[in-house]
C-alpha cells in the first residue's frame, strides 16, 4: 500500500474514518471528504494525520457536488487515484407512502449516483495505470429490506449491482489478480 492514494467518501466519521485511518497506516496518501467544512472535519483530519502523513481533506455535498469533487481530486492528483472508497450513505426511515420524493433523490443521489458518477470517473486513469481497487460499502440491507427502508434498501441492493458490474468491467479492463468478489455482512470488496 506504500505511495498508494485512496479517496474515502464519508470519512469525516464513523466507518470511513476508520477505514481512512487503516488505510493512512498501511503507507497510503488518503483523501478524506464529507459535506462539513473544513474547520468542521479538524477532528477527523487530526485523527487521520496522527495515523498517517499525507492527508487532504475535500468539502463536497455528494448529492450535487460530484463533479466539484472529481475536479478537485485531479488538481491534488493528476495522475489519479488508486483506491475509491465509496462509503458516504444516509438513511432516512418512513413508509413508501409517506416518503417525500426529495427524500429519495437526495439518498439515491448520495448513495448510489455519486458512487457510479466516482467510478466513471476513476476508472479511465486506474486503467491507464492498470491498477485499480474499488471498494463500494453496502449494508444488510442490500440483501434483505425492512419496513420504511425502501429507499435505503435500494439504494444497497443497488450498489451491490454496480459493484458485481465494476468487478467485471476493471477484470478485463486491467487484467489482473482480480479472481473474486467478496461479501461481507455489510460491504463488498472488489479485490
Ligand atoms: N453504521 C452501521 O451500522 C452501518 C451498517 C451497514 C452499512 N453502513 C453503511 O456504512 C457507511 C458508513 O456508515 P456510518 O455509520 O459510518 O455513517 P456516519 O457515521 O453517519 O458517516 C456518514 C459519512 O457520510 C458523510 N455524508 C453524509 N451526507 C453526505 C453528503 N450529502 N455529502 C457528502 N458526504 C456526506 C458524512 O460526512 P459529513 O457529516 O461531513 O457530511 C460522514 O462522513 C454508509 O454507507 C452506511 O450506509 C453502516
Amino acid at each position: 500500500m506504500e505511495g498508494k492514494v485512496a479517496l474515502v467518501t464519508g470519512s469525516t466519521s464513523g466507518i470511513g474514518l476508520g477505514i481512512a485511518k487503516e488505510l493512512l497506516k498501511n503507507g497510503c496518501e488518503v483523501i478524506l471528504t464529507g459535506s462539513r467544512s473544513k474547520e468542521n472535519a479538524t477532528a477527523a483530519i487530526n485523527e487521520a494525520k496522527a495515523s498517517g502523513s499525507v492527508v487532504h481533506y475535500i468539502q463536497c455535498d455528494l448529492s450535487c457536488q460530484v463533479d466539484t469533487l472529481c475536479n478537485e481530486v485531479d488538481k491534488i492528483y493528476p495522475g489519479g487515484i488508486d483506491i475509491l472508497v465509496n462509503n458516504a450513505g444516509i438513511n432516512f426511515v418512513k413508509y413508501i407512502d409517506e416518503y417525500p420524493v426529495e427524500k429519495w433523490n437526495e439518498l439515491i443521489a448520495i448513495n448510489l449516483t455519486a458512487p457510479f458518477l466516482l467510478i466513471r470517473h476513476c476508472l479511465p486513469k486506474m486503467r491507464n495505470k492498470r491498477w485499480g481497487r474499488i471498494i463500494n460499502i453496502s449494508s444488510v440491507q442490500g440483501t434483505i429490506s425492512a419496513p420504511g427502508k425502501a429507499p435505503y434498501a435500494t439504494s444497497k441492493h443497488g450498489i451491490i449491482g454496480l459493484t458485481k458490474a465494476s468487478f467485471f468491467l476493471l477484470r478485463s479492463d486491467l487484467n489482473q489478480d482480480l479472481k473474486k468478489i467478496s461479501t461481507f455482512n455489510n460491504e463488498h470488496i472488489l479485490f
